[in-house]
């Protein structure tokens, strides 16, 4: 990004009240707003909940979700972003008073900022798991081991404490180094080689997914579906998925998008990116279930899947540490620019409306969501037997963690989605839209009528069936 030069759009169609900075290019938006989406979303997450709700069904809910719900809210969540021009909450009570609505709907960005600081708290906690696999991958832990030995590196991880703890703290460091010195310089350039890295080294694990013989019985796993294996809950975790692996529902792509320039194509990037997205995780999972189904490992084995599959390829392949440990290191990076964007609003908030500066805004929002990641560390091991809503249901076994996955990916992005649809789509002057994203009549009416009908109905529905 560029420092604040003038941007012409905010003079003359009178969106924002100061001037802002814009990102030094398309390019350079796409691969800030791709480093938010592409994270242990797409490559820790996407696999095991694939592999948890049944394989190709899900996967196709998953896929229409994106299409069909995450791309219309991201576009509109970008516009929100430059036709404001300001943070995310200062733009949404902007554009809402000026069409003479309640300033109230800046509370969709305050959603999203809870939304965001309670994600980090645990996606810091994996994230460091990334980080202490970069270690043991390049001391060759990996190297000609059993399936069952690589399990055991993981259990003997999580029943650990101290470990865990300390590999929080390492990835929180690292995020808050980041956003504590504001994103400008590093962000940009970091992204722009990462990304293109990750993806090749993905490749490379596809392609040794290949020869285990088994990448028929991966493939078909994902992409036949079996709509008998396919439950209401999966479709809500599907929804809420593509919420999260879009980074969208909290405000973020607000953020990023006050900062693009009024001669790029909100559809363009929005579609580029989300891409992008499901590649990788489409990738994540030929590189996995090939992997599972040669080694008799369970698909559904839940949040530990990468890491009990992924070493195992590792410790096979020739130069397996060297490729384990880059490996590794790239899932960090990916995390870590992931994780950057889940700070960085609730920073911005602090700077905004508690007066502290930046460096204090980061202590504060750091360390706040440090000390609540210890939370979902110890719900892997001493209070493994926690569950403070077991009494329901529907949510009996389920750990702090698994709360706070379900409360964030299952109810608060999609509804923080289902408030930016309905501003977007009944409160926006129709004439903004339409200015914003310069698209012709056609596709225009076809994303309108997809975001004021279909995306709410459709959130709203699946929300009905599984909260009832
Ligand atoms: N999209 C990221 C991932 O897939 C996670 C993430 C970053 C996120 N920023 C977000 C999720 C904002 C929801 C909202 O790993």
């Amino acid at each position: 990004m560029t420092e604040p030069s003038s941007n012409p759009a905010n003079g003359d169609s009178g969106q924002g009240f100061t001037k802002r900075a814009e990102w030094s290019s398309r390019m350079a938006f796409i691969l800030a707003a791709t480093g938010s989406a592409v994270g242990l979303g797409n490559i820790w997450k996407f696999p095991y909940v694939t592999g948890e709700n049944g394989g190709g069904a899900f996967v196709l809910v998953y896929l229409v979700c994106i299409a069909a719900v995450g791309l219309p809210i991201m576009m509109a969540e970008v516009l929100i972003g430059r036709r404001g021009g300001l943070s995310p909450v200062a733009s949404m009570r902007h554009l809402a008073q000026r069409d003479g609505h309640k300033p109230a709907w800046q509370l969709v960005a305050g959603i999203g900022m809870l939304a965001a600081f309670l994600i980090l708290s645990f996606y810091s906690m994996i994230g460091g798991w990334a980080v202490s696999y970069v270690g043991a991958a390049i001391t060759g832990d990996f190297t000609g081991q059993s399936a069952e030995a690589i399990g055991e590196i993981f259990t003997g991880l999580l029943g650990n404490p101290w470990a865990l703890l300390l590999w929080h703290t390492v990835f929180m460091a690292l995020v808050m180094l980041v956003v504590g010195r504001g994103l400008r310089q590093g962000l940009e350039k970091a992204v722009t080689i990462l990304m293109p890295a990750l993806f090749v080294l993905l490749l490379m694990v596809v392609g040794y997914a290949m020869t285990t013989g088994h990448f028929g019985a991966g493939f078909s796993f994902l992409f036949s579906p079996d709509f008998s294996r396919l439950t209401t809950e999966g479709v809500l975790v599907a929804l809420g998925h593509a919420f999260f692996t879009l980074s969208l529902g909290m405000a973020v792509m607000m953020a990023y998008g006050s900062y693009l320039s009024k001669n790029t194509s909100i559809a363009g990037t929005s579609i580029t990116v989300s891409i992008m997205d499901t590649v990788v995780a489409l990738l994540a999972g030929l590189a996995i279930f090939p992997i599972v189904f040669a080694n008799e490992l369970e698909p559904g084995a839940g949040p530990g899947l990468i890491f009990q599959t992924l070493p195992l390829a590792f410790g096979q392949m020739p130069l397996g540490s060297l490729f384990g440990a880059l490996f590794f290191i790239l899932l960090t990076f990916a995390a870590w620019t992931s994780a950057i964007s889940l700070l960085e609003p609730v920073v911005e908030w602090l700077e905004e409306k508690k007066s502290l500066n930046r460096v204090s805004g980061t202590w504060v929002a750091g360390l706040s969501c440090w000390f609540l990641g210890i939370a979902s560390i110890l719900s892997l091991n001493v209070w493994s037997d926690v569950t403070p809503l077991g009494m329901f249901e529907r949510f009996e076994g389920k750990t702090i963690f698994d709360l706070l996955d379900f409360l964030t990916a299952s109810v608060l992005l999609p509804l923080g989605g289902l408030l930016v649809a309905l501003f977007v789509g009944w409160k926006m002057s129709q004439k903004a839209l339409r200015e914003e994203l310069a698209m012709a009549d056609g596709t225009f009416n076809l994303w309108y009528r997809t975001l004021r009908y279909f995306t709410p109905v459709a959130v709203l529905v699946v929300f009905i069936y599984n909260l009832i």
